[in-house]
């Protein structure tokens, strides 16, 4: 079975609303592609500007954070229903910058992953391991205890819809790309976990992405992996260059 590619931008904290506008505009006739799902996950305050400047074209929407419950005392958080009532489809899950920065753990992570799926959003559930698990040679390992922690509970079924990213820490924003052999190594090895979990099917349904300074020159070389179904793309999903990764 062909899975169905998908190439998505992380924004992160970068883009005002002005700004998110004209990088949409720069970009809508150079990611088009009718066998790709492109998808902008953009900072809150850009999400409305964002669905309205997407309006007719081939990109989808996804946002990258939100909290686990529906409205309330939460300072500072934005919920799924929000999100579902602005357009966004996709959210960023369990990201490294989240775990490392804002102290995320597999709990909470896991309780977004069943959140997401119960409100109709479909997770990037991230995983991937630091320059010192990497050194270690634990990295498998370490990358199989958080997709079994983040999935406790999730369905076969749901994890047919699920997106996972593989994100060595290492490769993230350094311009230090994993060798497409390595991220094929830890997207298989990922596959096969979700064998283990679940089932043959549903493995083979699970579309796995990698993450972590992917750019136009090194993007078709990691996507012509067999088990590599994606790209999730920071620096370079702010320039012209991201229409070249969707199209690699
Ligand atoms: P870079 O592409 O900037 O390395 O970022 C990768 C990433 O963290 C995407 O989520």
């Amino acid at each position: 079975m062909a899975r169905r590619r998908i190439i998505a931008g992380n924004w992160k904290m970068n883009m005002t609303p002005s700004q998110a506008v004209e990088l949409v505009n720069t970009l809508k006739d150079l990611v088009v592609n009718p066998d790709v799902d492109v998808v902008y996950c953009v900072p809150a305050i850009d999400i409305v500007p964002v669905a309205e400047a997407i309006k007719g074209t081939n990109v989808q929407l996804g946002a990258e954070n939100f909290y686990i419950e529906d409205k309330g005392a939460f300072t500072g958080e934005i919920s799924a229903p929000m999100l579902k009532e602005c357009g966004v489809k996709y959210i960023i899950i369990g990201h490294s910058e989240r775990r490392d920065i804002f102290g995320e753990n597999d709990i909470l992570i896991n309780q977004k992953v069943k959140k997401a799926f119960a409100s109709g959003l479909t997770p990037i559930l991230c995983c991937g391991e630091s320059l010192a698990l990497r050194k270690a040679g634990t990295y498998t390992e370490w990358i199989k205890r958080q997709i079994t922690w983040d999935l406790t509970g999730v369905t076969a079924d749901q994890v047919k819809e699920l997106v996972i990213a593989y994100e060595p820490i290492w490769a993230i924003g350094t311009g230090e790309t994993a060798t497409a052999d390595q991220a094929e190594e830890v997207c298989k090895m990922i596959r096969e976990t979700i064998a283990e979990l679940y089932d043959a099917a549903t493995a083979e349904a699970v579309r796995i992405q990698y993450g972590g300074s992917m750019n136009a020159g090194n993007a078709a070389e990691l996507l012509a992996k067999d088990n590599i179904d994606g790209g999730l793309i920071g620096g370079a999903a702010l320039k012209p260059d991201f229409g070249q990764i969707v199209n690699a």
